[in-house]
């Protein structure tokens, strides 16, 4: 076969919150340059791929990629192209081998997934395929998903200034398109704006651009969010939802959840106590997001059983995007749907595996952003190719925010009238339908 990968090389650039990232660039032997840039945790899980830094103080304040930057462009590269793969499978399995360990320590899934991902549009760009085609190329993209779109940030991404949960996002799941949607979600953010104002708060936003004010309740957005799309013109619920990232690892500290905004300290029991409180004073609350600690896996199942069937439960830290730990979760029963970030696992084909591993099991997969992140929108094409049906990217603002949206909004235009927007009843039935 004709040799058709030039080269890789790799950068150092920044993300959202001003730490040094890594761009990796596929170079084809037509001259064509095919880049990724790859996004950054801050609430990570424990079991999540090894994002190789290189901890020299001087730089960076350690945080620095340039030993990134040497794996891509030393060991990678040369592995890469002196095989010459011709599918994202074989790519990377290639890698995977070469390092040798379970997180992708020795090379970094960064490095890694930077060569994955870029790889990935080298592909599209050979097969002359958009993204969100090539990426599944027998299965027609149709389904365009609801935004899960974070307006209040808490915990760690407000510097612990707010909530104690991380994240208050709207789901306008009622509207009739995604460009509508995110109309919708706009006009929402912009009214949330204007009744903080209206209450003395500070409107500054946290690392995904949502409001972070202080508040005294973990309730309080909830109440604030509800009015917003009320004022808005829209109906709690049936239009427009609410979802919540608790991100509880940040919160549980030896065997206890401790909410300090609310000065409550609660074992595991009184925390399911308090989240079938929530869902049950909150009837338009449809999704809680790692309500338990990934370090009380035991309390999981008696969470999902209690929320019932029509709200969903998301393992994040808990699962790390690893098929492996989504089967066990499956198995076991401890939630009812999973989010994926690439960077959690590290290629491309193991997220891809995790989605239909997932679906598989009757369980529902949620796209996501990282909280540091970049413009680059790969996911936006994957949760379209994988028909997954759901995706969180932070507000409806600021630029490595809104190049998700964006995106979703020039697919849905290319598909015209293909394009199917994700109501409440499409999400489980479309991404069965592919992996069944
Ligand atoms: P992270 O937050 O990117 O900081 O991990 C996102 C999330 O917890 O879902
Ligand atoms: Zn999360």
């Amino acid at each position: 076969m004709k040799p058709w990968i030039q080269q890789f090389q790799a950068s150092e650039i920044l993300d959202s919150r001003g730490n040094p990232t890594l761009s990796v660039r596929c170079v084809l032997t037509d001259h064509s340059v095919h880049e990724a840039q790859i996004p950054s945790g801050a609430s990570t899980g424990s079991h999540e791929a090894h994002e190789l830094r290189d901890g020299d103080p001087s730089r960076y304040r350690g945080l620095g990629v340039l030993r990134a930057i040497q794996a891509v462009e030393g060991e990678l590269a040369h592995a890469i192209v002196a095989r010459q793969p011709d599918d994202q499978s074989s790519l990377d399995h290639l890698m995977i081998e070469l390092d040798g360990t379970p997180r992708k320590s020795r090379l970094g899934g960064n490095s890694v997934l930077g060569c994955s991902m870029a790889f990935s549009r080298a592909l599209a760009h050979r097969r002359k395929l958009p993204l969100y085609r090539s990426l599944h190329p027998d299965q027609a993209p149709t389904l365009i998903p609801v935004p899960y779109l974070n307006i209040w940030n808490g915990g760690v991404h407000a510097q612990w200034q707010g909530s104690d949960f991380q994240e208050y996002m709207i789901v306008p799941w009622g509207a009739p398109s995604f460009r509508e949607a995110l109309r919708w979600s706009s006009e929402i953010y912009h009214a949330l704006q204007g009744e903080l104002k209206k209450n003395h708060l500070p409107t500054g936003v946290g690392d995904e651009g949502g409001f972070a004010p202080p508040t005294t309740s973990n309730r309080e957005p909830i109440d604030f969010i509800a009015r917003a799309i009320e004022q808005s013109g829209f109906t709690p619920g049936a239009d427009v939802a609410v979802a919540l990232d608790l991100a509880a690892n940040g919160f549980y500290e030896s065997t206890r959840y401790l909410l300090r905004t609310e000065k409550k300290t609660l074992d595991s029991s009184g925390m399911v106590d308090y989240c079938a409180a929530l869902v049950k004073d909150y009837p338009f609350l449809i999704s809680l997001e790692d309500p338990l600690s990934e370090s009380d896996p035991e309390s999981w199942p008696l969470l999902t059983e209690r929320m019932g069937s029509h709200v969903q439960v998301i393992g994040d830290d808990l699962y790390c995007t690893n098929p492996q730990l989504i089967d066990h979760g499956i198995r076991n029963r401890q939630a009812n749907a999973v989010l994926i970030k690439p960077n959690q696992i590290g290629t491309v084909s193991e997220t891809q595996a995790a989605v239909g591993k997932a679906v598989q099991g009757g369980w529902r997969a949620m796209l996501s952003h990282r909280s540091g992140e970049t413009p680059d929108a790969f996911i936006s094409d994957f949760v379209v190719a994988c028909h997954a049906g759901q995706i969180k990217a932070g507000a409806p603002a600021r630029g490595e925010r809104v190049a998700k949206y964006n995106r979703l909004l020039t697919i849905e235009g290319e598909l015209g009238r293909e394009a199917r927007y994700a109501g409440p009843d499409l999400i489980r039935q479309n991404s069965r339908n592919l992996y069944s």
